[in-house]
């Protein structure tokens, strides 16, 4: 249990805040390449601030703020021109750092003048990986952009599934410090579920005997140990990462999948799955898939008929903004009092003006890539029949 304070410290992402302030520090998916191919102009809402993400006749990328600095018009309806983003309104034009380039009629007027050189706009700084769009909002010199392995390998497929849950975003990583849920929320909810769909049981899940976390550089390795499973058994003996400060890390290494959940604000989080499967050899490559997914029924409910839908109950069905004084904390939970007292710690820092963990500046860090450890998947005692993503697009005939 914590005080209602040290709740609001954890959970609110607003400018100013700890937290926002902390997360800040960090670059976060806004986007993905095949959206901004078909809209090249797109609304985000990112740590409590409303921004517009753009592709520049000339390719680049930028996100800026939502009103023009003239009379205020929402960039959303921004029209890319060569140099960046022109407003639709009087034709002010903005580059991907936030500076006035043009001002139409007062430069026809009033040729040199240099009124626009006094007007910018917000402006953060976008890079591509992968097919996501990375933005970075804190302080410059900006770090680099991390380059896990996940995004950065050549040689897989990749599904995109974007995810706005009406939540706050660390109801969602708390339950990545949790494995102990698997056998309840994913196997026992998810097999219940199936049943009243006259379905079959899906998964089968040993009872948990040990769990275990561990710092590292990146953030937390989880490991656990299942019942008839030997000491050696990887899923204990390595584990996979919740990589600080946002991001869950799954999968097997034939398929693993990232999980970025990016806070929009307090209530709300937009969790982009970015899932992989390496492509066969000679396999011809298939384009970056992206698929957003409707979350509720026409009943206003989550089916938690498989693993995806299972985690968004418990994180959509804690409410808003989880009551965490209220909470009665036990053995299962040590996993998330450590990535609390972690968030805790880091935020202290930023506080004292120190760099926070995990920000990556030394390219030798980061080229050609950060590999994750992570573990086999465990088929001993884990048995799914659940599809994966690539099943189901496979089944899909192309478009
Ligand atoms: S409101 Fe944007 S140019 Fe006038
Ligand atoms: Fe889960």
């Amino acid at each position: 249990m914590i005080s209602k304070e040290q709740n609001e410290r954890l959970t609110r992402v607003g400018p100013g805040t700890p937290m926002g302030k902390l997360l800040r520090r960090y670059w976060h998916p806004v986007g993905v390449v095949p959206e901004l191919d078909k809209t090249p102009v797109r609304r985000v809402r990112i740590l409590g601030e409303n921004l517009t993400l753009y592709r520049s006749e000339s390719g680049e990328y930028g996100l800026i703020g939502d009103r023009c600095p003239h009379r205020r018009v929402d960039m959303e309806y921004g029209i890319p021109d060569e140099k960046g983003l022109r407003c639709p309104y009087h034709g002010w034009l903005f580059n991907k750092a936030g500076q006035c380039l043009e001002m139409p009629f007062d430069d026809r007027i009033n040729p040199g003048s240099t009124h626009k050189d006094r007007v910018s706009i917000t402006a953060y700084p976008v890079q591509e990986l992968g097919g996501l769009l990375f933005a970075y909002l804190g302080p410059q010199p900006q770090p680099l952009l991390p380059r896990w392995d996940v995004l950065a390998r050549e040689g897989s497929d990749v599904i995109v599934e974007i995810h706005a849950l009406p939540c706050n975003w660390l109801q969602c990583m708390d339950n990545a410090a949790d494995p102990m849920h698997f056998e309840y929320l994913h196997a026992a909810l998810g097999n219940y579920t199936l049943k009243k769909q006259g379905k079959p049981p899906a998964m089968v899940v040993a009872k948990h005997i040990k769990i275990e976390f561990d710092r590292f550089a990146y953030g937390i390795m989880k490991r656990r140990l299942l019942e008839g499973e030997p000491e050696t058994v990887d899923d204990w003996t390595t584990g996979h990462p919740l990589l600080f400060p946002n991001i869950l890390a799954v999968g097997s290494s034939a398929g693993p999948t990232l999980q970025f959940r990016v806070p929009v604000d307090d209530t709300h989080t937009i969790q982009f799955a970015y899932r992989t499967r390496k492509r066969a050899p000679g396999a011809a490559p298939r384009p970056v898939v992206v698929q957003r997914t409707k979350l509720f029924n026409e009943e206003g409910k989550i089916v938690p008929d498989n693993i995806p839908a299972q985690d968004m109950v418990a994180w959509v069905m804690q409410g808003p903004v989880c009551d965490r004084e209220n909470e009665h904390l036990s053995a299962s939970d040590k996993g998330v009092l450590l990535y609390h007292r972690m968030l805790n710690e880091e935020m202290d820092k930023v506080e004292r003006g120190e760099e926070p963990m995990a920000v990556i500046r030394d390219p030798r860090e980061n080229e050609p890539m950060i590999d994750i450890r992570r573990e086999r998947l465990n088929l001993q005692t884990f048995e799914s029949r659940y599809d994966t993503h690539f099943d189901r697009l496979d089944a899909t005939p192309a478009e």
